[in-house]
């Protein structure tokens, strides 16, 4: 479908090894009807040839801020102006550092400056530059200034073999967040509301001790930063985790079950719930004003209170949303256990996980998930988290389609 039909992309083409991947960015914004102007940062030319850039793009390649022949009608801004959209990929952590700090020292940068049209980054870096509080910074601040972004994504890095956040997002990625910023027919999910929980809970005891879990909050801040890819506007409710917020979606940051029960209620009404929180399932019954004080070898008596099951509070409500999705952590009799949730909780598919194989363990990296609905149970080879996640929205996109509305 083209359905970016005579939208002209301007495509910075910024230096770092996955500006290979621009290659076929080109092609799949040219599939669906874009035109493609590309502009190759001098750090580009190491990693791809404007030959080849503008042999896919069937267009010429800017390259210069000084180059005399577009100077004479300040070529920059009419490039900046005659665009419907600006990608940046790869995106360096020095870029966001320049666009955030207001520098356009090259063309790229002027061009950013100078442009009213969205801008979206694809940033790719080593996953200690991409945490780093610096780039944090920068990364808050651009989104602040109406900057969108598309990942990026974990994985392997392709220069150093290293395991981490940084991997540039895949070009149909990128294409399918140009097409949401255009509420594009291919965004799924565009104009549907979502809200996810992650993460563990804190549940204290004293000012200085609490009950938690080992949940790491990389599912569910997966699911988030995916179902904002199909285009959802998603709010992601998480508890104390030291993973970075996901890219395109707005965070809401609570402690405890009660907090985070109260903070997707706010969220209400939605088209989709997904609680992929690991929520404490007990709180102290009364969490104490002062640090308690060992008193000789007695230890002080802890009574627990239950907490509320957000899931199935929400679930149950009239104000649930159409698609409700929850998680179960199983060892054994993984697909009865599941369908118990499913009933008792009022859900329309629980994500069941295999926690009885190493892939499923809290905290890890990858899972191996089953699908269990009313209708049956859908069996998923093991996969990364993230790969989880992107499934997992095209599924609920699905269902959210066959699901009539009320
Ligand atoms: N859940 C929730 N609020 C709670 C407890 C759980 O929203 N207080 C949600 C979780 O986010 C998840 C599902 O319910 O979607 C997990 O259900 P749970 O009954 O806790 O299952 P398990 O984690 O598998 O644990 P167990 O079977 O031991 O109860």
């Amino acid at each position: 479908m083209k359905t970016l039909a005579g939208k002209r992309i301007l495509l910075v083409i910024g230096g770092g090894i996955a500006a290979y991947k621009c290659l076929d960015l080109i092609r799949r914004l040219r599939e669906r009807g874009a035109i493609v102007v590309p502009v190759m940062t001098q750090a580009a030319h190491h990693f791809v040839t404007p030959l080849s850039v503008g042999a896919l793009a069937a267009h010429r390649v800017y390259t210069d801020l000084f180059d005399r022949e577009d100077e004479q009608d300040v070529g920059h801004i009419r490039l900046a102006r005659e665009c419907d959209a600006v990608i940046v990929a790869p995106a360096s952590a020095d870029r966001m550092a320049q666009l955030s700090a207001g520098l356009a020292g090259d063309l790229p940068g002027a061009v950013l400056l100078a442009t009213r049209a969205p801008i979206l980054f694809a940033p790719a870096m080593n996953p200690a530059m991409w945490s780093h509080p610096a780039t944090r910074r920068n990364l808050q601040r651009l989104t602040e200034d109406g900057v969108h972004f598309v990942g990026p994504n974990r994985g392997e890095m392709a220069e150093s073999g290293e395991a981490g956040e940084g991997r540039m997002a895949e070009p149909l990625e990128i294409a399918g967040a140009l097409e949401a910023l255009f509420g594009a027919g291919d965004a799924p999910l565009a104009g549907r509301r979502a809200v996810v929980t992650s993460g563990p809970t804190h549940e204290p005891i004293d000012p200085v001790r609490y009950i938690a879990n080992r949940s790491s909050g990389r599912q569910g801040h997966a699911i988030a930063a995916a179902l904002a890819r199909l285009g959802a506007e998603v709010t992601l409710v998480s508890g104390p985790v030291s993973i970075p917020d996901p890219a395109g979606v707005i965070v809401v940051k609570v402690e405890t079950a009660r907090e985070m029960l109260a903070a997707v209620e706010a969220q209400l009404p939605a088209d989709i719930g997904v609680f992929v929180a690991a929520v404490a399932d007990w709180r102290a019954a009364e969490a104490h004003a002062g640090k308690l004080k060992k008193d000789g070898s007695v230890p002080p008596p802890l009574e627990l209170a239950l907490n509320p099951d957000i899931l199935a509070t929400i679930g149950k409500s009239e104000r649930r949303p159409r698609v409700v999705v929850g998680f179960a952590a199983e060892t054994d009799d993984l697909l009865a256990h599941a369908r118990g949730k499913l009933e008792r909780k009022g859900a329309d598919l629980i994500v069941a996980n295999d926690v009885s194989h190493e892939t499923g363990i809290m905290g890890g990296t990858s899972n191996t998930v089953h699908l269990v609905t009313a209708e049956g149970v859908e069996d998923w080879p093991s996969a990364t988290k993230d790969e989880v996640a992107t499934g997992l929205a095209d599924h609920i996109a699905r269902m959210l389609l066959e699901k009539p509305r009320p």
